[in-house]
């Protein structure tokens, strides 16, 4: 199954309660919250205290993209925010002791664990945690900032990341995450993403209700 994940990046920051409802009303079960911290990347978007007060308004599935470096100082606290699922960067770990770290901190606060590569990352940096994580999160743009271009060789990620989910009978899920719309989802989805972010072509579309509906078939 296919579930759309909107990035409340692309949303409207005076109206946060009002696109969180209807997005949800119109059939998507989780919501991408993109956390950045200016040092990661070039960018800073919202934190912890945005989280904590959607996640009074909600109950729909926060899935957390960590875009700061040493992730494992803000499990806890992410976790005591309301994340449902926390996405942190290989890239952001110093170390393979740090990632471990990082994916038993967030299992220890029952949260789905999810780690993420940047475009320039092989996926096969991936492999040797397949078999822990509840979803991997290929990056299709820089992280950073919404708006930018799907990078087509991300394609080739998602087939490896799904043969060998296949190959083994994995659980996890395979997310999408940049540039994601109309004239390539249909590739994104049958390379085998089942978790797919989008924020411009949902956010930004004239009529939210259609561009949902559109990409979900
Ligand atoms: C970029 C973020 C994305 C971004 C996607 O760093 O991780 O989630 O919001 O936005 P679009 O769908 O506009 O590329
Ligand atoms: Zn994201």
């Amino acid at each position: 199954m296919i579930i759309l994940a909107p990035s409340l990046l692309a949303g409207d920051f005076a109206n946060l309660e009002r696109d969180i409802k209807k997005v949800h009303a119109h059939g998507c079960q989780y919501l991408h919250l993109d956390i950045m911290d200016g040092v990661f990347v070039n960018n800073i978007s919202f934190g912890l205290p945005v989280i904590a007060g959607i996640r009074k308004v909600c109950d729909i599935i926060f899935d957390v993209h960590l875009m700061i470096i040493n992730p494992s100082r803000y499990i806890r606290e992410f976790a005591e925010a309301g994340a449902d699922i926390i996405n942190f960067h290989v890239e952001a770990c110093g170390s393979d002791t740090e990632i471990l770290e990082t994916i038993n901190l967030i299992k220890k606060y029952n949260k789905k664990c999810a780690m993420t590569v940047k475009p320039g990352t092989p996926a096969e940096i991936l492999a040797p945690y397949l078999g822990i994580l509840d979803m991997v999160l290929v990056m299709s743009v820089e992280p950073g900032f919404g708006g930018q271009k799907f990078i087509e060789s991300s394609l080739d990620k998602i087939k490896y990341l799904a043969d060998i989910k296949r190959a083994n009978n994995y659980n996890f899920d395979i997310e999408i995450d940049g540039g994601v719309n109309l004239e390539n989802i249909a590739r994104i989805k049958a390379a085998g993403a089942n978790i797919i972010v989008a924020g411009s072509s949902i956010f930004g579309a004239p009529d939210i209700k259609s561009a949902i509906n559109n990409l979900i078939i």
